[in-house]
């Protein structure tokens, strides 16, 4: 079974990819978390990493997983560059649980925070390609059943992005808000945000436990939801290029 958590597609893409793989099937993650998976004797968790660490909504998702203890365990978490502690945090909760994770690794991805920082995650789309031998390396180690770690590491600025406050700041500057005028209650928004946080009263309304994925920011097809005073065009919205928009509604 192949757990997954996605914003714009990434994590997705890639779980996909692994499910087809190795015969492993798919669930998103959200559904995941009230089931009995004891059953499971191969879990998959994929994610992406926020801010040098593992995104609010998937911890609390995971630590609600009902694993066994002898299930085979692997992580694959997707970037733009750094995973920092994303793998460590997830090792770390799973632990508590009496659950060893045996393998994990990364696969870099165009950045969907790129537009906050003026730049495209479009323009990374090469990260697709090169990226794409080291999905199959991971996909055959997972089939034989490899132990093993890879950029999974704890350092500095995971540790500092994790502490409570530091991470309330952080990622409450990528929480997205909605611009009224340009709000055309069509709900893509709402349809896409893996944690349900979007409720629509014939325009938007964003809730309180947004988790800073930008699915909306790059879903939105009249560009109505901004991150602080940003808003960002067309050309920079970005989804996963094999990701639709239903495949993105995960609950
Ligand atoms: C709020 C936020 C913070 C991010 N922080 C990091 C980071 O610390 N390091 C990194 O390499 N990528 C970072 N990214 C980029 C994502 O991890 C990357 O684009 C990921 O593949 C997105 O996956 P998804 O399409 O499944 O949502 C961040 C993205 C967001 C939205």
């Amino acid at each position: 079974m192949i757990l997954y958590f996605t914003g714009t597609g990434n994590s997705l893409a890639v779980a996909q990819q692994l499910s087809v793989a190795t015969g492993e099937n798919l669930m998103p993650l959200s559904a995941a978390a009230n089931r009995d998976l004891g059953a499971e004797r191969c879990v998959g968790l994929v994610y992406p990493c926020y801010d040098y660490n593992t995104p609010p909504a998937v911890r609390n998702l995971v630590e609600r997983l009902r694993l066994n203890s002898e299930a085979y365990v692997f992580v694959v978490v997707t970037c733009g560059a750094q995973t920092g502690n994303s793998i460590y945090t997830v090792r770390q909760i799973l632990k508590k649980q009496g659950v060893e994770v045996a393998y994990s690794h990364k696969i870099r991805m165009p950045d969907n925070s790129a537009p906050i920082f003026g730049r495209n995650p479009n323009d990374q789309l090469w990260k697709l390609e090169k990226y794409a031998t080291r999905l199959d390396t991971i996909a055959a180690d997972i089939k034989v059943r490899r132990h093993g770690h890879h950029f999974a590491a704890p350092g500095l600025a995971g540790w500092l992005a994790g502490l409570p406050a530091v991470e309330r700041k952080l990622l409450g500057g990528f929480c997205p808000t909605v611009d009224e005028s340009r709000c055309v209650g069509c709900g893509t928004c709402a349809a896409v945000c893996p944690v349900g946080n979007i409720t629509m009263e014939g325009k938007a309304h964003m809730g309180p436990n947004c988790t800073a994925c930008l699915g909306c920011l790059h879903a939105c097809p009249k560009q109505a939801v901004a991150v602080g005073k940003k808003t960002i065009t067309r050309e920079q919205q970005y989804r996963h290029p094999k990701m639709s928009l239903p495949d993105l509604e995960q609950r």
